[in-house]
């Protein structure tokens, strides 16, 4: 008995077993965020954890990205290359997690705390958790990517902050990044139509202050991570969804995530 058509279970079972996997694999490196610890030393665990699992980490070798999964350090926005830096008390880090389980792709990412951080941070932190569930309500099969790029940009600004415009979610598969772009601004009604039994992520990037994004290189790859001019703080969080006739679910819950969810 399924609410599934015949026609998608395949891809849906693929879809939900690397997502299940990206999240505890999410979980794990959370765990491992403690002052002191290096964003190497959390890379390897994932890494490790990954291969365990019978899946590849999509990020490694990604368009020439050297690391297994992206940190990205207070300022920096996305796709921070882990490195020999420990981590310290007061910092946030997103870890952004990508694994590829029998071909399929689940994509997640969380910001986390070190150790006691400020009022603004985890201000910062909490609305990027709660527009991230504003997004992802919008999603049902008919609607449109500016529904979500609304109702993420009405709870950010509301509150003050910054919706990244530039780099967003995408529609993932059996590939990384595919079409549409979902962004964390737009109109209702508006933009690309969302194809029930496919899946997007939705990511939305919350800046500080308006400061005007840059775009840094990464050695020998086509990859570029970004901070805003003024340095100001970034928190993101990212689930995969699944687009249903009806509404959405989420890929990328773990076990008990996926029970209580039910
Ligand atoms: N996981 C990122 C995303 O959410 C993409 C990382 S690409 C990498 O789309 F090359 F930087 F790893
Ligand atoms: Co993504
Ligand atoms: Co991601």
């Amino acid at each position: 008995m399924s609410q599934y058509p015949e026609k998608h279970l395949e891809f849906i079972q693929g879809m939900k077993a690397a997502g299940r996997l990206a999240a505890k694999t999410l979980k794990l490196a959370g765990q491992l965020v403690k002052e002191g610890v290096t964003t190497n030393a959390i890379n390897d665990a994932v890494h490790e954890y990954t291969l365990k699992n019978k899946a590849l980490p999509a990020p490694l070798g990604y368009k020439g990205f050297p690391k297994s999964l992206c940190t990205s350090v207070n300022e920096c926005i996305c796709h921070g290359v882990p490195d020999n830096q420990a981590l310290k008390n007061g910092d946030i880090i997103n870890i952004d997690v990508t694994s590829i389980l029998d071909g399929y792709f689940g994509d997640t990412s969380a910001t986390f705390y070190v150790g006691e951080v400020s009022d603004q941070a985890k201000a910062l932190t909490e609305a990027a958790y709660h527009a991230m569930h504003k997004g992802i309500a919008q999603v049902i099969g008919g609607g449109r990517v500016g529904d979500i790029g609304f109702a993420v940009q009405k709870y950010v600004t509301r509150r003050g902050y910054t919706p990244v415009e530039s780099i967003g979610g995408h529609g993932i598969g059996r590939v990384f990044h595919t079409e549409p772009f979902v962004p964390s601004v737009g109109k209702k009604g508006k933009g690309f139509k969302l194809q029930p039994w496919t899946c997007i992520t939705v990511e939305p990037m919350l800046n500080m202050t308006s400061s005007p994004i840059q775009e840094f290189a990464i050695p020998d790859s086509e990859i570029f991570y970004y901070k805003a001019e003024d340095s100001c703080l970034s928190a993101q969080f990212e689930h995969t969804l699944l687009i249903t006739d009806t509404g959405y679910e989420i890929m990328t819950l773990d076990e008990e995530e996926a029970v209580s969810f039910k």
